[in-house]
């Protein structure tokens, strides 16, 4: 059985004996393990089931410590890590030797950040390396929110879950990496990218599979439900024409007309993208499970937040 606890002294002896638990974070839960032990890491990619050439976050317990494990930091870099971190930021840096090939997929670049979740830093603190954690959920699979979401996808797997409470913005972090010092955002995220650009001006968008064929996260099918999954912005049309099926219903804030008839979820009644996207993940893990023909996800407004969910919604969709 798996052990799910608030103890963050357990989880460091496990981590310490070159195991691989849950741990919270502010965006999702993530599959944590030392980045110096062969054992972990590698245990890591194959409970995950992830491909070896899909590299690794490190998180850091604070900015002190980034120069052990990046060199040649840009000026924007430091500006958004200055701002945003602690905090749902990842930035691409150029790594240094001392960081695992393993880590990198034999890139250049390291992936880094320092999470904002009080009990990642707690835990964090008492270690002397960072963390590697990709999120905690099987390749291609739906991004845990909650300690009980990573249980139930890694019972029997690995020793335990650091229980946080559900992860406050429920959203993975933006990805922010840099092409001749430029900065250029690789994945939306927590931090919308009109908050990025608030802070430096106008940057470039590589999100797509092509821009990035090394960048396996961005895979277009990701993030997805096992029951086929369609978005739209008109969610009563695509409900009519799935007549007599069992259809389960993501709606951003309103109701639609008999809503009642069908398994159905809020994301925000007040209409906060921000609440919207710390619920998605759970809306889906919990319409996933109702045996449906079907999940129908309404498309969010185009801004801020909003773009990083319809992002994973896109991912989502069945194709
Ligand atoms: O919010 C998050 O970022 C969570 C929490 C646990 O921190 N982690 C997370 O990790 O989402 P993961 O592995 O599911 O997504 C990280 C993405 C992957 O698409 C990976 O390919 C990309 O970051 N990545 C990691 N290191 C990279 C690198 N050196 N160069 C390019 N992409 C990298
Ligand atoms: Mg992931």
């Amino acid at each position: 059985m798996i052990e799910v606890t608030k103890d963050i002294n357990r989880a460091a002896f496990f981590l310490n004996n070159n195991e691989v638990i849950g741990m919270p974070t502010e965006t999702v839960y993530g599959l944590a393990g030392n980045i110096y032990s062969e054992q972990a890491v590698k245990k890591i990619f194959e409970v995950k089931q992830r491909p070896f050439y899909n590299p690794l976050i490190v998180h850091i317990k604070s900015v002190e410590y980034l120069e052990k494990v990046a060199v040649e930091i840009p000026e924007q870099a430091i500006q958004l890590s200055n701002h945003f971190w602690p905090g749902p930021l990842t930035l691409l840096l150029k790594k240094h030797p001392s960081i695992p090939n393993i880590i990198t997929a034999g890139k250049e670049t390291v992936a880094v950040r320092i999470p904002k979740h009080p009990t990642a830093q707690s835990l964090l603190a008492l270690l002397d390396y960072p963390l590697a954690a990709p999120s905690a959920n099987p390749f291609g699979s739906i991004s845990p929110t909650t300690a009980e979401h990573v249980a139930e996808y890694f019972n029997g797997k690995i020793p335990a879950v650091l229980d946080g409470g559900a992860s406050e913005n429920g959203l993975e972090s933006t990805i922010i990496g840099f092409i001749d010092n430029q900065a250029v955002l690789f994945r939306h995220g927590a931090i919308s990218i009109e908050e990025i650009e608030a802070l430096i001006g106008k940057i470039a968008i590589k999100t797509s599979a092509k821009d990035q064929p090394d960048a396996p996260g961005m895979l277009l099918k990701h993030y997805a439900p096992n029951t086929p999954t369609f978005v739209t912005d008109d969610v009563q049309s695509m409900v009519n024409s799935f007549s007599r099926k069992k259809v389960g219903l993501i709606l951003f804030k309103d109701k639609i007309a008999n809503a009642d008839k069908h398994f159905y979820e809020v994301l925000a009644e007040n209409g906060d993208l921000q609440v919207a996207g710390a619920n998605l993940y759970a809306a889906m893990h919990r319409l996933d499970k109702q045996q449906l023909d079907a999940i129908i996800i309404e498309k969010l407004p185009n801004i801020g937040i909003g773009r990083s969910i319809n992002d994973r919604l896109e991912r989502a969709r069945f194709k």
